[in-house]
């Protein structure tokens, strides 16, 4: 896929799991950069994402992991609807907390990343930690609101850093 095909598939993708109202309570939640959006840029809108270099094999293993974390929500999402909150835990556990990263990925991840992409990274597997606890809580009480506002406020986290930063 094209980059310009790959960015409106995830955005889609993404607006598809949040809903609408979610989206746009996202969207003004957004940082917003603005950094070599000059001519030339070949899209409608240009692209103000700051652009961060990855040796190759580390950004393909990057993208493996956020294709990895989108099954995961997806899968997380559908073991809600059904019920089946355990699950949702274990599923958010393996594709989405530290965990799920493979060894040292991590720590090789952070030399590359700017500060502010770091702390969305590690906002993400706190909020995914936070998730587990209250998806395994829901399991035992029944009470499923507290896991469903979480698992909303971590896939804006997902949208934030997306709408930050690209990858080369
Ligand atoms: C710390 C920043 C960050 C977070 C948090 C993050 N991503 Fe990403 N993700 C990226 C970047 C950067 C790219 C590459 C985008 C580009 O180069 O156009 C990307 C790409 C992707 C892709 C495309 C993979 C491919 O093969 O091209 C998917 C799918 C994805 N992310 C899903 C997610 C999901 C789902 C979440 C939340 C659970 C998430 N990401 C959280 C930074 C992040």
């Amino acid at each position: 896929m094209s980059p310009t095909h790959r960015k409106a598939w995830l955005r889609s993708a993404l607006a598809a799991l949040l809903g609408g109202a979610a989206a746009l309570a996202a969207a003004q939640d957004m940082p917003m950069h603005h950094p070599m959006a000059g001519p030339g840029t070949a899209s409608a809108k240009p692209d103000t994402r700051i652009l961060v270099k990855f040796p190759p094999r580390l950004r393909r293993a990057v993208l493996a992991t956020m294709r990895m974390h989108l099954q995961g929500v997806s899968e997380v999402q559908q073991a809600m609807t059904a019920g089946r909150y355990g699950d949702a835990a274990r599923i958010a556990s393996m594709t989405l907390g530290m965990s799920a990263m493979a060894d040292g990925q991590m720590q090789q991840e952070a030399r590359y990343m700017p500060a502010g992409m770091r702390q969305m990274g590690s906002t993400l597997h706190m909020q995914a930690g936070e998730f587990v606890l209250a998806a395994q809580d829901a399991e035992a009480t029944g009470d499923t609101r507290k896991p469903q506002v979480l698992f909303g406020r971590m896939l804006q986290t997902c949208v934030a850093c997306h709408a930050s930063y690209r990858l080369r």
